[in-house]
C-alpha cells in the first residue's frame, strides 16, 4: 500500500488545505432555486473527470457545479475518496489591486453547500491558480451497514465584489480523481542554448518516455515569446496556464519550429525561434500542453533571453557529424543559409576526423589487456573524446558580447586557417573558447602514443567553465561540446597540449591552437 500522505505531498507540492471558512454574504436560496441549479448543472455544466470547463462570472455572483464521483476509481480506491480540484483564471478585470481577494472556490460532498457556501471548504485563487483536495476519510467511505458514501462533489465559484458592476472574470475549473488538471512549477524547465541577431534555440529538460510517445502524437510543450517590456503583464496571473496561453504573445507556438532532439544527453524538445530583432531582450513562457490542448497543463517559470547585436554570428543546429553543436558560429562570407553554413563546418570537421580514425586503427587499443593503454578506456572512448574536441575547436562558438574569457577576433584573425580561408568571417566577433575539459578528456581517454597534452597556462586556446555573473546566464564562459568531465586538478594543471604531434598526425597543415 502506498503511503498516501507521502503521495499527496508529492502530487501537491506546496499544497495547503484551507480549512478556515470566510464569512460571505448570505445567498439564501429557495429549495426550488437549489433544485434548478443542480438540475441545470447536471444538464450543462456538470464536471467530468479531467475535462476542464471554461466559464465567465461577474462580480458578487456565484456559479455552481457538480462532479459525479466514481467510487471505484482514483487514488483512494480502498481507503479514501480523493478528488483534486484545480482552477485557472484566464482573464480578470483590469486594475485589480495586488493581494486583493480573488475568486473563491467552495466544495463539499454535502449538497447543503449549495444553500450556504459556508458548509463547504474554501480555497482562494492566488496568482491566477487554485488547487484543493476534497477527501472523505477512511471511516466514511467503508461501506458500513446502511451507509452510502456520497457520490457527488458540489463546487461553487464565487466572485468578489467590485466597484465596477460589470467587472467579470473568465476561469477554468478542472476536476479529477487521479491528478491535478492544472499545475504550475516555479522552476525553469528550459535552457536557452544560444542566439544570433534574429533567432534563438531553446530546449526543454529530458523528456519522459510518455512525453516522447504520446498517443495523440503532439509535442508535449509549447513556447510563447513576449517582448521583455511585458514581463509584468502576468503579475497576479502568472501561475495560470490559461492566461499565459491566451495572452498577447509576440510569437506564439504556431510560428515556432519545434522538434525532438537528441543532440544533448537524453531526448528533449527543441524550439527554434526566428524573426527576432537584434540587441533585444525577450521573455519566454513554456507550458506543458500542445497547441490547442483542452485537457489542462502546467505553466513553468518564465525565462529571459537576449539576441546578439549584429550579424557577425550565425546560429546553426542539427549537424550530422557534430551533432552536439547548437550554437552561433562566425558567419561565413556571402551570408549563406543555415543549412549551407552547417554543412560547411560539419563537412570540414568530418574530413579531419576521418584522418584521425585511420591513425587510431594503427594503435592496438582494443587488444589484449596488457597491451591496452588504459585499464578503463577503449578506442571508442578515445574516438568520442577526440570527436568532441575536434568539433569544439573546428566549429568555434561566436558571440557579439564581451564576456571575461572571450577572445576578440578580427575578420582575418580566426582560430585557424579554415576560419580565415574558407569561412572568411566578414565582421569582428568574440570567440567563446572551448572548455579546457574538452582537452582533458582526450588526454584521459586516448592512448599515450598520441601524445595529447593540454596547456598549463590559461587562458590560451581554452577557457574554464566559470560563472559569468548575474544576468549573463545565457553566455557561458567557455564552449562545451560533449560529456562533462570531472577535473582532477593535480594532474590537469601539469598537462600541455602537444601541438606538434597533433598537427602532423591529424590536421595536415592547419594549426588548431
Ligand atoms: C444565512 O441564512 C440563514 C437562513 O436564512 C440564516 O440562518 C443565517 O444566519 C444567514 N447567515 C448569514 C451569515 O447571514
Ligand atoms: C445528475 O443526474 C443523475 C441522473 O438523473 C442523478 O443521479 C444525479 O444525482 C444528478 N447529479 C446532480 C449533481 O444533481
Ligand atoms: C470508474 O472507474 C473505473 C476504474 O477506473 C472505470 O472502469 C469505470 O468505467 C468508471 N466509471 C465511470 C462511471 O466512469
Ligand atoms: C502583497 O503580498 C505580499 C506578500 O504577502 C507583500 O510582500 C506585498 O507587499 C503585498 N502587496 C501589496 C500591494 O500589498
Ligand atoms: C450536510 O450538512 C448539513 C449542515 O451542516 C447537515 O445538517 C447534514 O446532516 C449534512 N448531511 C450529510 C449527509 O452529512
Ligand atoms: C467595467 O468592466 C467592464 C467589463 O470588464 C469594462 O468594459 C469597463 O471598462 C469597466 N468600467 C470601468 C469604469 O472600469
Ligand atoms: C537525461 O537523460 C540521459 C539519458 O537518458 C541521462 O544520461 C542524463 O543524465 C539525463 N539528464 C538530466 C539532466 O537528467
Ligand atoms: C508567480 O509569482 C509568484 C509571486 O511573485 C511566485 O511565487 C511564483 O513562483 C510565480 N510562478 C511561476 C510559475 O513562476
Ligand atoms: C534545411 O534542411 C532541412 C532538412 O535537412 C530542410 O527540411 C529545410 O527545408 C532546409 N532549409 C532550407 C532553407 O533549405
Ligand atoms: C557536405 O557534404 C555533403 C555530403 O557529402 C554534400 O552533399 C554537401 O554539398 C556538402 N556541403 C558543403 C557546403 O560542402
Ligand atoms: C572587453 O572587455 C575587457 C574587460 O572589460 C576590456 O578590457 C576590453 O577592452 C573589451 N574589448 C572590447 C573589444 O570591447
Ligand atoms: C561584409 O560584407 C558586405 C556585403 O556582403 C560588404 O559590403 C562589406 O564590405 C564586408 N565587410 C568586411 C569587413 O569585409
Amino acid at each position: 500500500m502506498i503511503n498516501l500522505s507521502l503521495l499527496l505531498l508529492l502530487l501537491l507540492g506546496c499544497f495547503q488545505p484551507v480549512f478556515s471558512i470566510i464569512q460571505i454574504d448570505n445567498d439564501t436560496l429557495s429549495d426550488f432555486d437549489l433544485a434548478q441549479r443542480i438540475t441545470s448543472n447536471n444538464k450543462s455544466t456538470g464536471l467530468q473527470e479531467f475535462t476542464p470547463i471554461i466559464d465567465t462570472i461577474v462580480q458578487s455572483d456565484v456559479k455552481y457545479y457538480s462532479f459525479d464521483v466514481n467510487t471505484t476509481s482514483g487514488l483512494g480506491e480502498f481507503y479514501e475518496l480523493l478528488v483534486f480540484i484545480t482552477g485557472n483564471i484566464c482573464t480578470q478585470p483590469a486594475g485589480i489591486p495586488e493581494n486583493d481577494t480573488s475568486l473563491a472556490v467552495y466544495y463539499s460532498f454535502n449538497s447543503s453547500m449549495f444553500e450556504d457556501n459556508e458548509y463547504g471548504q474554501m480555497s482562494l485563487f492566488s496568482d491566477g491558480y487554485m488547487q484543493a483536495l476534497a477527501d472523505l476519510p477512511i471511516g466514511q467511505v467503508q461501506t458500513t451497514e446502511g451507509y452510502q458514501p456520497p457520490t457527488v462533489l458540489y463546487i461553487a465559484v464565487r466572485a468578489p465584489e467590485n466597484t465596477n458592476s460589470s467587472a467579470s472574470w473568465t476561469y477554468q475549473i478542472g476536476v479529477s480523481q487521479n491528478d491535478l488538471v492544472f499545475q504550475w512549477d516555479d522552476r525553469e524547465w528550459v535552457k536557452v542554448l544560444d542566439t544570433d541577431d534574429t533567432s534563438a534555440i531553446v530546449v526543454t529538460g529530458n523528456l519522459s518516455i510518455s512525453e516522447q510517445y504520446r498517443r495523440d502524437k503532439t509535442m508535449p510543450y509549447s513556447l510563447y515569446v513576449y517582448s521583455y517590456g511585458m514581463k509584468d503583464y502576468f503579475t497576479g496571473l502568472n501561475n495560470s496556464w490559461c492566461a499565459i496561453r491566451n495572452g498577447p504573445a509576440l510569437i506564439g507556438p504556431d510560428s515556432i519550429a519545434t522538434s525532438f532532439t537528441n543532440s544533448l544527453d537524453g531526448t528533449r524538445q527543441q524550439f527554434v525561434v526566428t524573426g527576432l530583432n537584434a540587441s533585444t531582450r525577450y521573455i519566454g513562457y513554456v507550458v506543458a500542453g500542445s497547441i490547442g490542448a483542452t485537457t489542462g497543463g502546467v505553466v513553468f517559470h518564465p525565462f529571459t533571453f537576449e539576441t546578439m547585436e549584429n550579424d557577425a554570428c550565425q546560429l546553426i543546429y542539427g549537424l550530422e557529424f557534430c551533432t552536439q553543436v547548437a550554437y552561433s558560429v562566425p558567419r561565413p562570407q556571402g551570408d549563406p543559409s543555415v543549412n549551407i553554413t552547417k554543412q560547411l563546418y560539419d563537412n570540414y570537421t568530418e574530413n579531419l576526423y576521418t584522418n584521425f580514425s585511420k591513425a587510431l586503427q594503427q594503435i592496438p587499443c582494443d587488444a589484449k589487456p596488457d597491451s591496452v593503454f588504459s585499464n578503463m578506456k577503449t578506442c571508442n572512448d578515445c574516438a568520442n573524446a577526440y570527436k568532441d574536441w575536434l568539433c569544439a575547436v573546428m566549429i568555434p562558438r561566436c558571440s557579439t558580447k564581451n564576456i571575461t574569457g572571450y577572445q576578440l577576433r578580427e575578420p582575418n584573425d580566426g582560430r585557424n586557417a579554415f576560419i580565415n580561408d574558407v569561412v572568411v568571417p566578414n565582421k569582428t566577433y568574440f570567440e567563446v573558447l572551448p572548455c579546457v575539459n574538452t582537452c582533458y578528456a582526450i588526454v584521459r581517454d586516448c592512448p599515450s602514443d598520441f601524445g595529447f597534452l593540454c596547456p598549463t597556462k590559461l587562458p590560451m586556446s581554452y577557457f574554464w567553465d566559470v560563472d559569468t555573473g548575474e544576468g549573463n546566464e545565457q553566455w557561458p564562459s567557455c564552449n562545451y561540446v560533449g560529456k562533462v568531465v570531472a577535473i582532477q586538478s593535480s594532474r590537469a594543471f601539469k598537462l600541455v597540449l602537444n601541438y606538434g604531434v597533433l598537427l602532423v598526425l591529424l590536421l595536415g597543415s592547419y594549426s588548431v591552437i
